[in-house]
């Protein structure tokens, strides 16, 4: 039987919660008079927490002390916390569900390779988190994307080769990291954001089954 390890990405990919960290940070750096652009937030999707805080604090040339580098976060975090508390199975992407069922159908490793701290709380919320064999998120790994370490992690997890896996994510940050670790890239979101991708598809819709079957195959 051929196998391939699907690694997918959470916030963006699984579920609508990109939105809900750009709402935080936005709020939070008004806070700090810093305001960034689109294409800015573009370069937070995929990046960890702490990461995401320098960023927006060199757009703005603004320096903080540790105390309060620290107290920024715990409000974005506190902040995001509020949005995702009633999250339920309906804010799950359009055809995620059929994807993950395809593959357990055809027996494929599944895992989760996420930058969030929140990643597994989220997963049960939405009532997927036993559809992943191996889930490997913000609070084990210690580099973040575009390293490739929490691709690779989450391969290791599912006993599979970095050249068998593929990885779906709709970060710039997150398609550098697959392709850095040399897995099969596939976007979700535009391809003009995403064109180092191997693949680029606007959503999970786009995505059929046998497309799937040609990637179990390869
Ligand atoms: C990534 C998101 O999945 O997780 C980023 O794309 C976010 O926007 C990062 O900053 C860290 O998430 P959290 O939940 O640990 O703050
Ligand atoms: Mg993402």
């Amino acid at each position: 039987m051929q196998r391939k390890g699907f690694i997918f990405d959470l916030d963006g990919v699984i579920v609508d919660t990109a939105k809900y960290h750009f709402l935080a940070w936005n709020k939070l750096a008004k806070t700090i008079n810093i305001s960034f652009t689109e294409e800015e937030n573009e370069q937070l999707k995929g990046v960890s927490r702490v990461r995401s805080l320098e960023k927006i604090l060199a757009w703005g040339n603004t320096e903080v002390s540790q105390d309060q580098f620290n107290e920024l976060l715990i409000r974005k975090n506190d902040d995001y916390l509020t949005y995702i508390a009633s999250m339920d199975s309906e804010e799950i992407l359009p055809d995620v569900p059929r994807i993950l069922n395809y593959l357990k159908e055809e027996r494929q490793p599944i895992g989760l390779g996420s930058a969030s701290k929140n990643a597994r709380n989220i997963l049960k919320k939405v009532g997927l988190f036993n559809d992943f064999h191996c889930v490997v998120d913000g609070t084990n790994v210690t580099k973040a994307k575009p390293d490739p370490e929490v691709f690779l992690m989450a391969a290791d997890g599912l006993n599979m080769a970095a050249a068998d896996c593929i990885v779906f994510e709709d970060s710039l940050a997150g398609v550098e990291a697959a392709n850095i670790a040399g897995m099969v890239s596939i976007g979700i979101g535009e391809a003009s954001v995403l064109h180092e991708a191997n693949f680029v598809f606007t959503d999970f819709r786009q995505i059929t089954n046998q497309f799937l079957q040609q990637l179990i195959k390869k």
